[in-house]
């Protein structure tokens, strides 16, 4: 069994954080996304992995992932150029895949479960595809499975305008390499893309038999701002903590609080878990980090009160402020203006920035 990860594509829902870099890099609880995909497959004992790039942000994925051996993994890397679907990504993995079944990575998509038993599942039995399935709210954003009481799957539409039922194909997926021969047969869908979703009901058309499971854990596409900001929370929730940099003695810390290698917070701060922090960064007198924060690495942060949000990293936040449900891309510089003429806030905001004051 062999692993592919899918990296391509724009990231525009999540602009101005993708106007800089690739959105499966953008750090959930000071990790990046793609990494929980590479764990994922590599706790289910799948190491020889396949990732797939677009052009934007090719650089910084190969740079971040190298060859695999700082996650115990081997990867390969295969370039689809054009986000022209997910199905025509999985088809530029042809070569790599050969004749092995694959497991196939949406590399924006976190699973709180793992995929073991998925893929134990799909080995055990005779099928074409196995697919992740979970009940969401907004059926018409997803791939949608109609599937009878005992659980055999008769139909799969992509973002339907009138869904059948409101169970969510997840970006998890094992193949066969029939796979690729329904997609050699795929048109372009309304949005001009060769859907995988359309790829897998060719076949079921053909009479191949397609495994489904019902997620129970949570699962996050993080495709969008707020998807970050939950997927955060999530996984702060059940991470348990580490003290690798330095608690100056009259700070006020509690709850769990993963502090990364030189790190610190000064006397004077609070800080409530759970929480990360990234390594160099610092939290100074004066600054409130509450529940549900990442703030990434080489950060200062100064005087404001943060809560239930994500600082990516390199940040300077010395505004006298308080921020909630926010996510602050690289870089990004908050001051204060109360020593300014005119008085007012002064803003430099990047293109499809979002600001609440
Ligand atoms: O998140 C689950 C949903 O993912 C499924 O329910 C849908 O059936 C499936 O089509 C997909 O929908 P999205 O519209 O959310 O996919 P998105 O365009 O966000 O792409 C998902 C990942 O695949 C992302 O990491 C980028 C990568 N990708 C995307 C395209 C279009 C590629 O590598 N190449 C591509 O051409």
């Amino acid at each position: 069994m062999k692993g592919l990860i899918l990296a391509g594509g724009t990231g525009s829902r999540l602009r101005p954080i993708t106007h800089t870099g690739p959105k499966q890099l953008v750090p959930v609880a000071n990790k990046p996304v793609i990494q929980y995909a590479i764990e994922d497959l590599r706790d289910a004992g799948i190491t020889d992995i396949g990732v797939v790039l677009g052009e934007k942000g090719r650089g910084d994925i190969q740079r971040f992932l190298g060859d695999g051996s700082e996650f115990n993994v081997e990867i390969t890397y295969i370039i689809q150029g054009e986000p022209l679907g997910l199905a025509h990504a999985a088809g530029c993995a042809r070569d790599f895949v050969g004749d092995d079944d694959f497991v196939m990575y949406l590399g924006d998509n976190i699973l709180k479960q793992g995929i073991k038993q998925f893929v134990q599942s799909f080995e055990d039995g005779d099928y074409a595809a196995g697919i992740a399935l979970q009940h969401v709210d907004n059926p018409e954003q997803f791939g949608i499975a109609t599937v009878d009481d005992d659980g055999t799957v008769t139909e799969l539409v992509e973002k339907p305008n009138e869904p059948e039922s409101n169970l969510a194909l997840i970006g998890i997926y094992v193949f066969s390499p029939t796979i690729f021969d329904a997609i050699e047969r795929l048109e372009p869908s309304w949005r001009g893309e060769l859907e995988i979703t359309d790829a897998i009901q060719h076949l079921l058309d053909d009479g191949e038999a397609i495994d489904s499971h019902v997620v129970e854990g949570w699962w996050k596409d993080t495709g969008k701002p707020e998807d970050i900001l939950d997927a955060n929370r999530l996984v702060l929730e059940e991470q348990p903590g580490s003290r690798n940099g330095t608690v100056e003695e009259n700070a006020d810390v509690r709850g769990h609080v993963d502090l990364h290698e030189n790190a610190r917070i000064e006397a004077g701060a609070v800080v409530r878990g759970p929480v990360s922090i990234g390594s160099g960064t610092t939290i100074a007198e004066g600054t409130y980090v509450g529940p549900y924060t990442s703030i990434g690495p080489n950060c200062t942060i100064v005087n404001a009160h943060v809560e239930s949000s994500v600082i990516v990293g390199d940040c300077e936040l010395t505004a006298d402020g308080r921020f909630v449900d926010s996510l602050i891309g690289r870089g990004a510089t908050i001051g204060s203006a109360d020593d300014l003429l005119p008085a007012g806030q002064r803003l430099i905001v990047g293109e499809n920035s979002q600001l609440r004051l």
